[in-house]
This record gives C-alpha cells, sequence and structure tokens, in this order.
C-alpha cells in the first residue's frame, strides 16, 4: 500500500505504525489495512471513469465489488468517496444496510437469488437487481408487485469475451453459469419491459478477474453496444455495465494497465461505437473489487519453522545437499490456505517481505508455506528473503485486500484473523478475529460436554 515504508532500522511501518507494534497488540496473522490508500484508490477510480466519459459527453457510475472484502467500514468508506456498491447475496446486503448505505446505492447480483434475498431486496429499495436468467424476471417482478414498487433491473449477458491476465478470448458463447446469451437478450429485454413492475435499466456483463489490458474491455463493450443499439427499437436503455475485472501487482513481475489508461480506451471506444450506431452514450457503469481494495491490505504472519528440502531426488546414501540448487527451503507462518486461499484455488503469486528488522545477509530463494494438512498450502511459491531469517521473524505478504479474508475458512478448526486498519498512526479493530471458543460454540454437542465435564 501507499502509506508503506521502512523505518531506519528496517522495521515495515504502515501509516506510522510498525509491524512489530501491530503484531504485539493484534497477533498474527493479521490482515493490516491501510485505510487511506482505500479511500484514496476509491476516489481515484471514481475520478478516472468520470473524467474520461466527461471527455465524450458522458455520465459514468462505479460500484465498488464488496465480495473482494466487504466490512461496514469499507462500505462505508466506498459511500464516502462517492462510489456505490455491489452485494451478490443476502449476507452483503446486511452488511451494507449495517453500514446505512442509501439501499438505493447498492446492486444486487447472483446467478441464484433466493426468493427471500430478493424479497429483502426489493422490500428494502435496493436500487437495481441484476437479472441473471429468464427464471429471475418473473420472481423479481412478482417480489416487486408484493412490496408494490417498481423494480429497476438490469440484465446480465454473456459477451463472449473472457479475458484473464494478458490475453482476452472472444467466443460465439460461453460455457458458464452467469448471464444470458446475447441471442437471448432482446427477447428479455421485451419480457422485462412487459412487466409493469419493473424497470429495464440496460445490460450488463462482466468478463474476467485480474485482467491487465484494456482489449477485453473495448471488446465487450463493442459487442454490448451491437445488442443495445437494438434494444433501444423496444424503448429506452439508460445505462450499460461492464463489470469490474481490473488486475492489480501481486509480484515484480505483474504490470497491470492503470485504471485511468483503461477508463479512457473504453470510453473512446464507447464513444465511436455510438457515433456509428447513432445512438446516444449510455451511462456506463462499472464494478471494481480487487483493484480499490487488493493493494491496501499485507497480512503479517510469524515465522514458526524453516526446513531445508533436498530436491532432485538423489537416493543415494550419504548425499548431501549444500548445493544451493538442490536445495529448497520452506518457511512455514503461523496462517496459511485458511487466511489466503488463492495461491492453492486458483494457482496465484505473491511476494513476501521480511517485515520487523534489516538483515544484510544474503538473500535466499524460500517458499512460504501455512500450518495446514495439506501439502498445497504455501502462500508465496518462490520468493528472496534474507538467509538469516529465523523462528519468531515476522513476514509481510503485500496485496492481500482482495478475495483473501473473504474467501478465508475454518479449516483445522484455524481461527479466522483479525482486521485491522490503520490511519494517522493509529490502528483500529475492522473485524475481530475469531477464538477458539467461538469455533467450539457453534459445536451443536459443546455446551453438553460443558455442562457434564463441570
Ligand atoms: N462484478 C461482478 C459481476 C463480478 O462477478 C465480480 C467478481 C466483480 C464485479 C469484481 O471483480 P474484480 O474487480 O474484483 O476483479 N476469487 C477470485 C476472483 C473472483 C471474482 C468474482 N467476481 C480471485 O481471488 O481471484
Amino acid at each position: 500500500s501507499r502509506g508503506t515504508t521502512r523505518s531506519r532500522d528496517g522495521e515495515i511501518v504502515v501509516a506510522g505504525l510498525g509491524a512489530g507494534e501491530l503484531a504485539q497488540r493484534f497477533g498474527t496473522p493479521l490482515y493490516v489495512v491501510d485505510e487511506d490508500d482505500v479511500r484514496a484508490r476509491a476516489a481515484e477510480t471514481l475520478a478516472a471513469f468520470r473524467t474520461a466519459f466527461a471527455r465524450v459527453g458522458a455520465r459514468t457510475a462505479v460500484y465498488y465489488a464488496g465480495k473482494a472484502f466487504l466490512s461496514i467500514e469499507i462500505a462505508r468508506w466506498m459511500s464516502e468517496a462517492g462510489l456505490r456498491i455491489d452485494i451478490c447475496s443476502g449476507g452483503e446486503l446486511a452488511v451494507a444496510l449495517a453500514a446505512g448505505i442509501d439501499p438505493a446505492d447498492l446492486g444486487f447480483h447472483g446467478n441464484n437469488k433466493s426468493v427471500a434475498e430478493i424479497d429483502r431486496a426489493v422490500s428494502v429499495g435496493v436500487g437495481v437487481i441484476v437479472l441473471d436468467s429468464l427464471h429471475e424476471i418473473e420472481r423479481v417482478a412478482a417480489a416487486a408487485r408484493r412490496h408494490s414498487r417498481i423494480q429497476r433491473v438490469r440484465l446480465r449477458v454473456n459477451s463472449g469475451v473472457h479475458a484473464h491476465t494478458h490475453a482476452f478470448l472472444a467466443t460465439a458463447h460461453e460455457d458458464q453459469k452467469f448471464g444470458i446469451t446475447l441471442e437471448q437478450a432482446p427477447d428479455a429485454a421485451a419480457r422485462i419491459r412487459a412487466e409493469s413492475s419493473l424497470e429495464f435499466l440496460g445490460l450488463h456483463c462482466h468478463i474476467g478477474s485480474q485482467i491487465f489490458g484494456a482489449d477485453g474491455f473495448a471488446e465487450s463493450a463493442r459487442r454490448l453496444l451491437a445488442v443495445h443499439a437494438a434494444l433501444l427499437l423496444q424503448g429506452p436503455v439508460p445505462e450499460m455495465n461492464l463489470g469490474g475485472g481490473f488486475g492489480i501487482a501481486y509480484t515484480a513481475n505483474d504490470d497491470p494497465t492503470p485504471i485511468g489508461e483503461i477508463a479512457e480506451r473504453v470510453a473512446a471506444v464507447v464513444a465511436d461505437e455510438c457515433e456509428r450506431l447513432t445512438i446516444d452514450i449510455p451511462l456506463v457503469a462499472f464494478e471494481p473489487g480487487r483493484s480499490i481494495i487488493g493493494p491496501s491490505t499485507f497480512t503479517l504472519y510469524s515465522v514458526g519453522t524453516i526446513k531445508a528440502v533436498a530436491l532432485g531426488g538423489s537416493t543415494e546414501a550419504g548425499a548431501t545437499c549444500t548445493d544451493a540448487a538442490s536445495v529448497r527451503t520452506y518457511v512455514s507462518v503461523d496462517g496459511g490456505m485458511s487466511d489466503n486461499a488463492r495461491p492453492a484455488l486458483y494457482d496465484a503469486d505473491y511476494s513476501v517481505r521480511l517485515a520487523n528488522r534489516m538483515s544484510t545477509a544474503e538473500p535466499i530463494l524460500v517458499r512460504i508455506a501455512g500450518k495446514h494438512c495439506e501439502s498445497g498450502d504455501i502462500i508465496v511459491n518462490a520468493d528472496y528473503l534474507p538467509g538469516d531469517v529465523a523462528a519468531g521473524d515476522l513476514l509481510a505478504v503485500p496485496a492481500t485486500g482482495a478475495y483473501c479474508w473473504s474467501l478465508a475458512s475454518n479449516y483445522n478448526y484455524v481461527p479466522r484473523p483479525p482486521v485491522v486498519a490503520v490511519r494517522s498512526g493509529h490502528a483500529r479493530v475492522l473485524i475481530h478475529g475469531e477464538t477458539e471458543a467461538d469455533l467450539l460454540r457453534r459445536d451443536a454437542a459443546y455446551f453438553a460436554v460443558d455442562e457434564t465435564s463441570s
């Protein structure tokens, strides 16, 4: 994060607070969020899209994708920066409402929202519900009738553009569970328009996540606009939503296109395409999650054990492994796939830094492993640490703001770590860490055991 520096004696310092002090106060593992970094990225993202679309005489809206990382405070930071919030479950809706977010500023996603979730969303006045299937047209229309509301809806389509990091793939149809095909859109839109309790806003798509370039978004915008133009023959189509997916750097090899450049490129393509189609430029909305919250956070771990493992499968008796190339150094930390599932789930790459001190020792290649009973429990596949790294040292793994806490689990009955926000030399808990008692309390037999044993 931007507020991260090193003190003179080599300790990592965020917003004026040292890693050592944070570890002492809150323990490890610990998610440390640089609040000003989040607020700045949220504001800059909105400004980038507003500037780019204002240049072509159009309006934009930015929804923060809460699935990346949501808490009551985080929701408020987004709202204070002028962002709306994208939610995709009743739970995320509950957090947004608890934060006091105006329900009109919420967009509700999901390929299988329950009838109860739809009912709640409609009854509290959620701004937009994204219809993901033909089934949902009738379900949401019925809920809106029950609550005597006119519910605004978007229609999720597959643009056929599937983007992943460097490249994008454009196909006629995508084999995936989200949305409907572009060919189905005119009929679906007509059915929406036929429901007097629904108001049609436009099309929505999301082409993937951790995308480095602008090409996929541009291609997706072109494809959506062609259908958008056809839908205008039926009636008004005030908006279009191109989703999220803007990539961030996890390691020194990652080189994502800055959000400002993507915004300019997409705005230009949208403007050109609308001119070619002789239609008005709609309001164009986006839903970034990772690019706003990801870089803001690092996870602080303590080193437990260090192990040099011989590679190369030598079976010769007495073979030694002093050759660095034939040894892998496993540095194990006090967390793992329960607080960061991304390496195990997506083969995601992270980097690591010694956080509590300076060292002039020669760097060694290390693999950072967790404490779980699984060989895939790796946090950092390959990075360098000073060769004198030792048990008790603190390690920081940067860029763990997105899809880490939100994907955390209690695997092996490991309690989820706390989340703290730091700002201007102060730290405060955003989300409490769990205790073993928290985990035991959920076991229905726990109190029975407790009673008989006391
Ligand atoms: N809008 C929709 C409809 C989405 O499905 C998503 C993410 C976003 C916006 C936000 O995407 P972002 O800007 O954060 O890339 N767990 C995976 C990523 C899953 C993304 C799911 N949808 C990971 O950790 O890489």
